[in-house]
């Protein structure tokens, strides 16, 4: 199974997202958008996971969030991987909560290391992606559109991480909850 540990984030800021979505589709850039209800942070991705591995993730997940308590993070900006110029990836950034997803996502790399994950070589950059760049079609007129909003959500509690199953299709993945785990 497709297994990534993630945040979600609450239906209305789902919701801003899909509103930020629209003005960016206009520009025709051949861009594959995320759905808004598929929106999400990653703290850690495991790739393919045999099912009889799936409660040693959950357990590892478990304790790497023993002793973090809830925060709140904001969501701020928007962006393009590696860069606006030839982005692959539209993203929101984060405002407030940064430095505390960071630490999570650093205690996944932790725990997930010891049941045989290998940790990533990439430091973390805290993202929601918004959209995959297909093409470099009409790239700059997305890119100037990018740059100019200005995205700032008022604080998101954040209460708990989700090991999400992800199934690849066509029209987009399907992420399903399998276990989540409340902070504490
Ligand atoms: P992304 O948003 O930066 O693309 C589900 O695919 C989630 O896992 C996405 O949020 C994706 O991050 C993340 N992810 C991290 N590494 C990945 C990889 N090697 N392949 C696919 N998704 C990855």
């Amino acid at each position: 199974m497709r297994t990534f540990i993630a945040i979600e984030l609450p239906d209305k800021i789902k919701e801003e997202i899909g509103q930020l979505q629209a003005p960016l589709k206009k520009t025709g850039a051949f861009v594959s958008w995320v759905k808004p209800g598929n929106i999400h942070v990653t703290l850690k991705f495991l790739g393919e996971v045999p099912e009889e591995k799936i409660d040693q993730v959950f357990s590892a997940t478990e304790r790497a969030v023993e002793g973090i308590k809830n925060f709140s993070m904001s969501l701020k900006g928007t962006g393009g991987f590696p860069n606006l110029r030839r982005p692959r990836v539209i993203w929101v950034g984060t405002g407030s909560g940064g430095e505390e997803l960071s630490r999570l996502a650093e205690r996944m790399e932790q725990e997930m290391e010891k049941i045989g994950f290998p940790k990533e070589n990439r430091k973390f950059s805290p993202h929601f992606t918004i959209g995959r760049v297909k093409s470099p079609k009409n790239i700059e007129a997305l890119a100037g559109k990018v740059e100019s909003i200005e995205f700032q959500t008022g604080e998101i509690p954040v209460t708990e991480v989700v090991v999400m199953r992800s199934q690849l299709h066509p029209a987009g993945a399907i992420y399903t909850p399998m276990k989540k785990v409340p902070l504490g």
